[in-house]
């Protein structure tokens, strides 16, 4: 069985196993101990886990029927409790607020004709420039933060790392690129923003 940290895992059908992408918001999680945190997009539940061993509550969702089960099997194999499952598209279910939204983004460029709709392929597909749902993310995330909150989100030089950081900069937060490692023809991106001072 697969296992990263300490923490173990199973991968599941139709369920994003975790990747380097998973594993560089996994070693730069912004938790502490008092944190509700919010994980978008919690696939296998790998960095929820990881982020529930320090925080005070987790809530994850994801929009793929099958991520949903994964991450109840996996929280169960690690015996955490303080995890809470959600299956949302983005914050369509989510009615809290919280100190730290994690979320690591379907990121990959799709041209509209190899656009497939198979609940496996929302794991990456960010449509045609990539940034589908990032987009849509920025746009909403701020609502389900607390005013001083933290995001922190995955995505590649492939969907345009300038604009995320503008949009985030242009609407009350310093945001910045906080890790990043080199893929064969991309960068994969961190991207640390907290909400300053309103
Ligand atoms: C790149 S995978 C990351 C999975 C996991 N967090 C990890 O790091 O290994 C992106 C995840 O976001 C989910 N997702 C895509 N669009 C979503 C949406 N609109 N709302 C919620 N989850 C979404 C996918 O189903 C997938 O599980």
């Amino acid at each position: 069985m697969p296992e990263y940290k300490n923490v173990k895992y199973d991968e599941c059908d139709n369920v994003y196993e975790p990747a380097e992408d998973t594993f560089l918001l996994i070693d730069n999680l912004a938790v502490n101990e008092d944190m509700d945190v919010l994980e978008i997009g919690g696939g296998c539940g790998l960095v929820s886990i990881h982020a529930s061993l320090k925080a005070k509550n987790v809530d994850v969702c994801d929009i793929n029927p099958y991520a949903i089960k994964c991450i109840e099997h996996n929280i169960k194999l690690n015996n955490i409790k303080n995890i809470h499952i959600i299956k949302s598209d983005l914050f369509e279910n989510i009615d809290k607020v919280y100190d730290l939204i994690l979320f690591n983004t379907p990121y990959l460029p799709v041209e509209t004709e190899e656009h497939n709709d198979d609940e496996y392929s929302k794991a990456w597909d960010g449509g045609v420039d990539g940034r589908e749902v990032i987009d849509r993310f920025l746009k909403e995330a701020p609502e389900y933060l607390k005013e001083d909150g933290t995001i922190q989100l995955v995505q590649s030089s492939f969907s345009d790392n300038q604009k995320t950081l503008e949009i985030l900069n242009n609407n009350g937060f310093k945001a910045e690129i906080t890790e990043n490692i080199h893929m064969f023809f991309e960068d994969i991106t961190l991207i640390t923003a907290h909400r300053s001072e309103l």
